[in-house]
């Protein structure tokens, strides 16, 4: 049984990827505040598993108790797993303003689950899969904003940035163990989701470049996280063809 787990897959390029991935022989499990009623039912019609954790990932005290509640899933299960893979897909962009208008609780909460959840999520997640000998994949949904600084996006684009950091410095730290963890980031390039709409419905005053978000629906540069979806699952089949280490970018495919 090959067991993918899945943050933020009630929405957008979570929801298609663990779509796909709902076969007979794989496990899906998603963890976000919202259950993806869609997936339970697509399960039951197509034989794939699936199990749902609900959690706000922001709250990252939680987190240990909910590693427990994953770690669970995968000791009650009849079958063996044969891999296990986790994506780091869920983010909030929002809300989109400069930084000295935000309060220290947006602050926190924004960082927090951008990039302390998928952290220390990480770190408990390679702590407790260790004792297993099969392959596990480790991925992060990165993103263009790691590399290229937006006014009205400071703590977005810096926990982006820091999370491509993070998958370098723990590639260096598994390869070479048996059994360590394969680490990747990637970037899946523009997509029409609830994030695009939220950037392009920001309010002008607070978020100037909202009209450049408007302007890249119009000009179609926005692809559909199905489509994307498809050249995740492509990329994350074929470890080979990681920059392991570095971020690889979807849109280059
Ligand atoms: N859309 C783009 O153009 C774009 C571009 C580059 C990179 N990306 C990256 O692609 C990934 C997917 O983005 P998307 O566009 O598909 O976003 P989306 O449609 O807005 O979905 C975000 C997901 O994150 C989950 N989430 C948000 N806050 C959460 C919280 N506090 N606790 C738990 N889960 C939470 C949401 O679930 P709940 O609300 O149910 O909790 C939802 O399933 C993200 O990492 C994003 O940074 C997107």
């Amino acid at each position: 049984m090959h067991y993918y787990i899945i943050t933020g897959a009630s929405s957008g390029l979570g929801i298609e990827t663990a779509r796909l991935l709902l076969r007979p022989d794989q496990h899906v499990v998603s963890i976000s505040r919202t259950s993806p009623i869609s997936l339970v039912r697509q399960a039951e019609q197509t034989g794939g598993l699936f199990t749902h954790i609900g959690q706000d990932l922001s709250k990252t005290d939680e987190l240990p108790g909910c590693i427990d509640r994953l770690m669970e899933v995968i000791a009650k299960s009849s079958v063996q797993p044969t891999s296990v893979c986790l994506i780091h897909n869920a983010a909030n962009a929002a809300p989109f303003k400069h930084l000295d208008r935000h309060t220290l609780d947006e602050i926190s909460a924004s960082l927090n689950l951008n990039l302390l959840s998928p952290v220390l999520f990480s770190s408990l997640w390679i702590k407790r899969v260790q004792p297993l000998h099969v392959p596990k994949k480790l991925i992060f949904i990165s993103s263009g904003s790691a590399e290229y600084p937006m006014a009205g996006m400071s703590l977005y684009c810096s926990a982006k940035a820091g999370l491509n950091m993070l998958v370098r410095c723990l590639h260096m730290e598994q390869r070479g163990l048996p059994y360590g963890v394969q680490v990747a980031a990637v970037d899946p390039g523009m997509m029409d989701t609830p994030m695009q709409t939220a950037a392009r419905e920001a309010r002008e005053e607070q978020f100037p470049s909202s009209a450049f978000f408007r302007q890249s629906r119009d000009n179609g540069l926005l692809r559909t996280p199905e489509s994307v979806a498809h050249l995740l699952v492509q990329w994350m089949s074929d470890p080979a063809s990681w920059s392991e280490g570095k971020r690889d970018t979807i849109h280059k495919l």
